[in-house]
């Protein structure tokens, strides 16, 4: 199934005469939405050519990708193990809407320190996790490698062809690359990092070989998974408008910054922009849960 392109009505995009699109990957499975559809597809195809039954994969206490993984692999009948950063979570998870679906669909968990969370791709590390829970399949941390970059080419399609601007957000740079690669090279592929600083150029760089992309590195909102009460209203007032939900942590944050640089005039008028709905929408009780605490207002679900 290919998810549609819902076009978007909003005044700034009449007064700028720009058109812009959504597409609405954030529908392609209740469970395993967005890229973490793209990301896993092939990973999980090689997982069974290659006999394991067990699937491991790190991530922090809301990650989108833990939460795909678990049901994923509960989908197959395949165990699955996931490494999760802060060993403060040990004896404190249940109240934590991701574990908790993740831990309903199965999934283990190990929970470590932050600095050995770090080292999550040594040779030391995986031969240890080894020890303890015997062969696995690893996915990495956010479910970017070879064939997640593979899956992510098949987001766009040729109808695509006709939009200027390919929008998406990033994190470790997997979705963004294979949109590069599948991109036309008269179209212009643009990341919102959810990450503070620029140093993703780099990795997206050494992942793909064309040109056409630029980072966007000015709508962190302060840093991974930080959000302000400005934030929270424009993804609210946003579903009202267009009845699309947008998450807090990256598809929320690439809507208001791609609104922002159309208000700005970043783009030419008659131009036609295509964003990425990358899913993510599991998070948003689990932000609640943090925004109740800071009396800030929750997101609507
Ligand atoms: C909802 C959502 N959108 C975008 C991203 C960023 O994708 P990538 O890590 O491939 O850059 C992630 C994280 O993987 C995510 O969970």
């Amino acid at each position: 199934m290919q998810p549609k392109n819902q076009f978007v009505q909003l005044p700034i995009l009449a007064e700028k005469n720009i058109t812009l699109a959504i597409k609405r990957e954030d529908l392609l499975h209740p469970f395993i939405s967005g890229n973490k559809y793209r990301k896993l597809k092939y990973n999980l195809l090689a997982a069974k050519e290659q006999n394991y039954y067990t699937l491991l994969t790190f991530g922090g206490a809301y990650s989108n990708h833990i939460a795909a993984l678990a049901f994923a692999g509960k989908e197959r009948g395949m165990k699955t193990i996931g490494i999760i950063r802060g060993e403060e979570l040990q004896d404190n998870w249940q109240g934590n809407p991701t574990l908790e679906q993740a831990h309903k669909n199965g999934m283990l968990f190990k929970f470590v320190s932050r600095q050995a969370y770090r080292e999550n791709e040594s040779a030391k590390f995986i031969a240890q996790l080894k020890q303890q829970f015997g062969d696995f399949y690893l996915v990495p941390e956010g479910g970017t490698n070879a064939l997640a970059v593979k899956g992510c080419e098949e987001i766009l399609v040729e109808q695509d062809a006709e939009f200027d601007v390919i929008c998406t957000c990033v994190g470790t740079g997997g979705t963004v690359a294979g949109l590069i690669n599948s991109s036309h090279g008269y179209q212009q592929v643009l990341g919102f990092s959810a990450l503070k600083g620029d140093f993703l150029n780099e990795t997206i760089g050494k992942i793909t070989t064309k040109e056409n992309w630029r980072l966007m590195t000015d709508y962190h909102f302060g840093g991974y998974a930080k959000v302000s009460l400005e934030l929270i209203q424009f993804i609210n007032q946003f579903k009202t408008v267009t009845g699309i939900p947008l998450d807090p942590i990256y598809t929320g944050k690439m809507l208001f910054g791609l609104l922002d640089m159309i208000k700005n005039d970043n783009f030419a008028k008659g131009i036609k922009i295509l964003a990425i709905h990358t899913g993510g929408l599991q998070g948003i009780t689990g932000m609640n849960t943090v925004l109740k605490k800071k009396n800030l207002p929750l997101l609507a679900i």
